[in-house]
């Protein structure tokens, strides 16, 4: 029974550390309330796993299952009992039900179109694609880069987060999002409620621009293919467009990201949200707020659609 005790109070004192992590960087993002997050599911289910484990004497279960547990239960309720509409369910239900179509999007720059990008044959892994970039020399960026920068993370990921290029950090060390605007990317998906594994992290064009430089347009034809089949292969639920390069690779347009982000978009076979790039967070501090906005809309939709699934 103390074992238990024991295994209660450092499970607790380990929740209350990510909850106050958790806030510090809410607050850094300029969150000033929100309506629930996975890490609150966690909390619940760790006190009523510890409530049930008092009683029984047993260790409590996984948190994380309990919550899973917790969330299939009222599913199933709402399922016999119909859908009380609480404002939580209905910001998420608005935002499954109505992500814009790319092609019904009329912007100051006319429709966007809905792309096709079928590569040429379908991959089956990450793997075959990363073969095939191979020591890729097909555009002059090659010739200044030390490492080919292909993307890390989750192959099934739910979210995959696409940027623009690597910079330095990122060349030097093979992994995408690594440098001051990595640990701000980082910071945004713990806000999310997911870990930086859970997700899949890549880059509109694989090798660093010189100095760091906006890819240009031959650099971006040549690479994003390879972009696009990644998403084939992972089929996230959302891809989030990181800043104008990606937004505009991913979308097939020219439209500034300030007129674009915040809204879903169809593309690539999933929903694409553009939002503010964090290296231009890091410049524009105040426009953290709107970024966090289009993040929570992603968040939403995600957990909108695990729910679903669970409850079918
Ligand atoms: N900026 C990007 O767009 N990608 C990276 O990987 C790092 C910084």
């Amino acid at each position: 029974m103390s074992d238990v005790r024991e295994e209660i109070r450092s499970r607790l004192l380990e929740l209350i550390r990510d909850v106050r992590e958790h806030l510090r960087y809410l607050e850094e993002l300029g969150v000033t309330h929100w309506e629930d997050l996975p890490a609150t599911d966690d909390l619940r289910a760790c006190i009523s796993a510890l409530a049930a484990s008092e009683r029984t004497g047993e260790a409590p279960s996984e948190p994380r299952a309990e919550a899973a547990r917790a969330q299939a239960t009222l599913d199933e309720e709402i399922r016999k009992e119909g859908d009380p509409m609480t404002s939580k369910r209905r910001a998420a239900r608005s935002a499954t039900a109505s992500p814009e179509r790319a092609s019904e999007q009329p912007t100051l720059f006319g429709h966007l179109p809905l792309l096709q990008t079928a590569p040429p044959t379908e991959d089956r892994t990450l793997e075959e694609i990363r073969a095939d970039v191979g020591d890729c020399t097909r555009c002059k960026l090659h010739r200044s880069r030390t490492t080919i920068v292909f993307g890390e993370g989750d192959p099934r990921a739910r979210i995959m987060f696409v940027g623009e290029g690597p910079g330095a950090e990122e060349d030097a060390q093979g992994r995408p999002f690594v440098g001051r605007a990595g640990q701000l990317l980082n910071r945004m998906i713990e806000a999310m409620g997911f870990r930086r594994e859970e997700v899949y992290i890549t880059n509109v064009v694989m090798c660093r621009p010189p100095n760091n430089r906006t890819p240009e347009p031959d650099e971006i034809a040549t690479c994003e293919p390879f972009l696009f089949r990644k998403i084939r292969v992972i089929r996230p639920d959302v891809v989030v467009a990181l800043g104008a390069i990606a937004a505009q690779s991913l979308l097939g347009t020219k439209a500034p990201i300030g007129q674009i982000r915040g809204r879903f978009f169809e593309a690539h076979g999933t929903k694409v949200m553009p939002t503010f790039h964090p290296a231009f967070l890091l410049r524009a501090p105040e426009r953290k707020r709107e970024a966090w906005e289009d993040l929570r809309k992603v968040r939403d939709y995600v957990l909108s659609l695990s729910r679903e699934r669970a409850s079918r």
